[in-house]
């Protein structure tokens, strides 16, 4: 058996080095950029569920684990390195029965309440708006709050954004603020009306919530970013204001939604509809490992996946009836694989292992998503911290960087970038009645002016050759990572963290081409000169 599993690893090994299919030929128009990939796809989400929050960002200042005010510097380090756009909190469906009031002021004297939902555990509420707010400033990003439609009211959502937003020279909930240790207000750019109100959020209809939606909205105020207009009206785009969407494919939501977006009459808008989806499984509930599988899962998954682009493509279409301006962003704030629970773990905590298959995952619906760029113009991965498909494994004092992690990482030069036009032959990968494209390819022009192409190999078993040719660019040289792994479900785990890690990868010039090899499963991204 284990002469077997050597010659399989060899074999595996001696693949990846060459590709006995002939080379895919990927060409890049570097002179005709596009629409901006929006940060904000790169965001993360972050809810009080299982070990997320506790434990995985917040040990308390008095841990033995190295923190700033409570914070754990390991984790904000590996977050500063990919940059977090965003962080959505406090929920998911825990938004819907968070109490913002219950988390303010000293934390000795805060009270603990249950976390329903998610174990029937208890929250000790030590994380609260200025914990949050601080942890979100330490990794260099922006606030996605999520208010409480479902249990809360309109009133105590204003309060909240008063509280957080306002001046303490016009407003005693802002000086309370301020006494708890924040006297400038806090930066609210994006805010979340409910969340999943069709299920967790209310279990409402969509006509229901719109009306609810609209009341809501009116009152959901940033009293910071209130500038007033040439006409004396306030600026409604100070915060965009994010509607609880469609689940999947409830494609009447989105009509709704969008019918109730032209009807607005008075100082509510909607600015993004939010839309989640989960893969990683055929059928609910969830049945695939995370960290043991063969190719048949492996083809399943990430077939499961590629079902995104169909999801925002209808979804898009009927924003556009109604919104040919694309004024509303789309935004997919609950994406990534959903697996069984980790062995001996609470199954309510939703604690999965992230393996290679993960990155691949993550690469291609970032891919759909820079397709789309014009109307998603925020997504956020579920969850950034040992929740779902996890940037970052805590253990104690031990940290974990996931594939999916190096794969965030990979696509920073995405962020802001102009997507570049870029056309192959994608090919076919089949497995076990699973087809699906071999090559996944997207191109941008970054920020920095650069030439970027990240390249996808979907095949877990075969290398890819790739004759890269560049229009309107005198490239010369494509240097950049990969991340690949020795076998099809390799992950990064406490006692081997480095398994999967993105090593240099360099493309050979010749006859006015690029060439280079992508090894099974791994996504590359390279820089043209
Ligand atoms: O991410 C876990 C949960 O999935 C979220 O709380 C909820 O919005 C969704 O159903």
């Amino acid at each position: 058996m284990r002469f077997a599993w050597i010659s399989a690893v060899a074999m595996m090994a001696a693949l990846a080095t060459t590709s006995q299919a002939a080379p895919v030929a990927v060409t890049v128009q570097a002179d005709k950029p596009g629409v901006r990939i929006d940060r904000h796809i790169f965001g993360q989400f972050a809810e009080h569920l299982g070990t997320g929050i506790y434990d995985g960002i917040w040990v308390g200042p008095d841990s033995k684990i190295p923190n700033t005010r409570g914070i754990r510097n390991d984790v904000v380090t590996a977050l500063k390195a990919i940059h977090v756009p965003d962080v959505r909190w406090p929920g998911g469906c825990y938004a819907d029965d968070y109490h913002w009031r219950k988390a303010i002021g000293p934390r000795d004297k805060r009270p603990t309440t249950v976390n329903y939902l998610w174990g029937r555990v208890a929250e000790s509420n030590q994380f609260g708006t200025h914990e949050y707010m601080d942890f979100i400033d330490q990794i260099g990003s922006e606030a996605y709050v999520s208010g409480n439609v479902g249990t809360g009211t309109p009133q105590e959502m204003s309060d909240w954004l008063e509280y957080m937003t306002a001046d303490p020279k016009i407003s005693s909930l802002a000086q309370e603020r301020a006494a708890n240790g924040h006297p400038a207000p806090f930066k609210v750019p994006f805010f979340g009306v409910g969340n999943e109100s069709w299920g967790c959020g209310g279990s409402m209809t969509p006509e229901h919530y719109a009306d609810m939606y609209r009341t809501y909205a009116t009152f959901a105020r940033n009293y910071d970013n209130a500038q007033q207009l040439p006409n004396g009206d306030y600026d409604p785009n100070g915060m965009k204001r994010i509607s609880s969407g469609p689940n999947v494919d409830d494609y009447h939501w989105t009509k709704v939604m969008m019918q109730a977006s032209k009807a607005q009459i008075f100082s509510w808008t909607i600015d993004g509809l939010s839309l989640h989806f989960y893969s990683g499984f055929d059928n609910w509930p969830p049945s695939n490992s995370a960290e043991t599988f063969g190719e048949d899962a492996y083809a399943h998954v990430i077939h499961s996946a590629l079902k995104m682009d169909e999801l925002v493509t209808r979804h898009s279409a009927i924003m556009d009836t109604y919104d040919p301006q694309k004024r509303v962003m789309l935004v997919v704030d609950e994406w990534g694989a959903w697996y069984l629970p980790a062995p001996g773990s609470n199954p309510r905590f939703l604690q999965q292992q992230n393996s290679q298959r993960d990155a691949v995952l993550a690469a291609v619906t970032l891919n759909i998503f820079t397709r789309h760029a014009d109307r998603v113009r925020m997504a956020n991965i579920a969850q950034m911290i040992n929740v779902l498909q996890s940037m970052i494994l805590t253990q104690g004092d031990k940290m974990v960087l996931t594939p999916t992690y190096y794969l965030f990482k990979l696509y920073v030069p995405f962020q802001d970038a102009e997507v570049l036009p870029v056309t192959y032959d994608a090919g076919t990968y089949s497995h076990d009645g699973v087809i699906l494209p071999r090559l996944d390819v997207i191109a941008a022009r970054g920020k920095d002016g650069k030439t970027w192409v990240s390249l996808t190999n979907i095949d877990p078993k075969q290398p890819l050759d790739i004759d890269l040719s560049v229009l309107g660019l005198k490239a010369t040289h494509a240097t950049g990572q990969t991340l690949a792994a020795p076998k099809i479900d390799s992950l990064n785990d406490f006692a081997h963290p480095d398994v999967i890690k993105p090593s240099p990868v360099e493309a050979k010039a010749a006859g006015g081409k690029l060439m280079l090899t992508l090894k099974p499963e791994s996504a590359t991204v390279v820089e043209l000169d």
